[in-house]
């Protein structure tokens, strides 16, 4: 199975992608945590994108799409798309590389959450740097306050999820990326429109109601 996950920026995309990767043995491909990867191994590609992610900016098209179709191809069992594409620009070039490659994707999920909601939602999100597990201090606690659940240490705050970078994030989401869902449309794309504003739980469970379908 491949899939799209699609939605603002702390909708849940990685919190649900990694229930969905558990249920249906599929990998993640965060461009988040690529570039996160990228920065942490002091890689050009991590050098170039750090002054965009710190500032909530999109990275250059071309670096992205040469990045993530890279990673794409050797996942030929199938995956779960977190994060990309976010231009329309970037659709194009996924459903160029797809056609060229004879694949095609299985469905579109698009959490839908309004600003209001998602603001507290990356505010306090805190992260592990080494495993990549995702917490809020509120909704998604760890059992020991400020330590990774499986013994790698501190958790920090992402840097863009500083409340003046967050507005800028939903901003460019609403100025370049929410058009994506547009263009899926417009290509006859399976678009799975998910209301994603309860629990955790309550989400995965229409997720995957809806993915047990495909
Ligand atoms: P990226 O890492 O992809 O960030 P994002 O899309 O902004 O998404 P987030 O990781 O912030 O949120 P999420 O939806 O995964 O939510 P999560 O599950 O963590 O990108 C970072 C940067 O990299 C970009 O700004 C850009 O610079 C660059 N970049 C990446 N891809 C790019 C691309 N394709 N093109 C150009 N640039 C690119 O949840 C958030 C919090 O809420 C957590 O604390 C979680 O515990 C909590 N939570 C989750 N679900 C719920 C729920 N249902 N109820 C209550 N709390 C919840």
């Amino acid at each position: 199975m491949k899939l799209i996950l699609l939605g603002p920026p702390g909708a849940g995309k990685g919190t649900q992608c990694k229930r969905i990767i558990e249920k249906y043995g599929v990998k993640h491909l965060s461009s988040g945590d690529i570039l996160r990867g990228e920065r942490a191994a002091g890689s050009e590609l991590g050098e170039k994108a750090k002054e965009y992610m710190d500032s909530g900016q999109l990275v250059p098209d071309d670096l992205i799409i040469e990045m993530m179709i890279k990673a794409m191809t050797s996942e030929k069992s199938g995956y779960v798309l977190d994060g990309f594409p976010r231009t329309v620009v970037q659709g194009e070039a996924l459903d160029k590389a797809l056609n060229a490659a004879g694949e095609k994707i299985d469905g579109i999920v698009n959490l839908q959450v309004a600003d209001e909601v998602i603001a507290p939602r990356m505010t306090g999100r805190r992260s592990c740097p080494k495993c990549g597990a995702v917490y809020h201090v509120e909704n998604l606690k760890p059992a020991k306050e400020g330590e990774c659940d499986k013994g790698c240490g501190p958790l920090v705050q992402r840097p863009d999820d500083k409340p003046d970078v967050v507005a800028n994030r939903l901003k460019i989401y609403h100025e370049q990326t929410a058009a994506v869902v547009g263009y899926y449309q417009s290509v006859g794309g399976n678009i799975i429109n998910i209301p994603a504003e309860g629990s955790p739980d309550e989400v995965t469970a229409l997720v995957i109601a809806e993915l047990d379908k495909i």
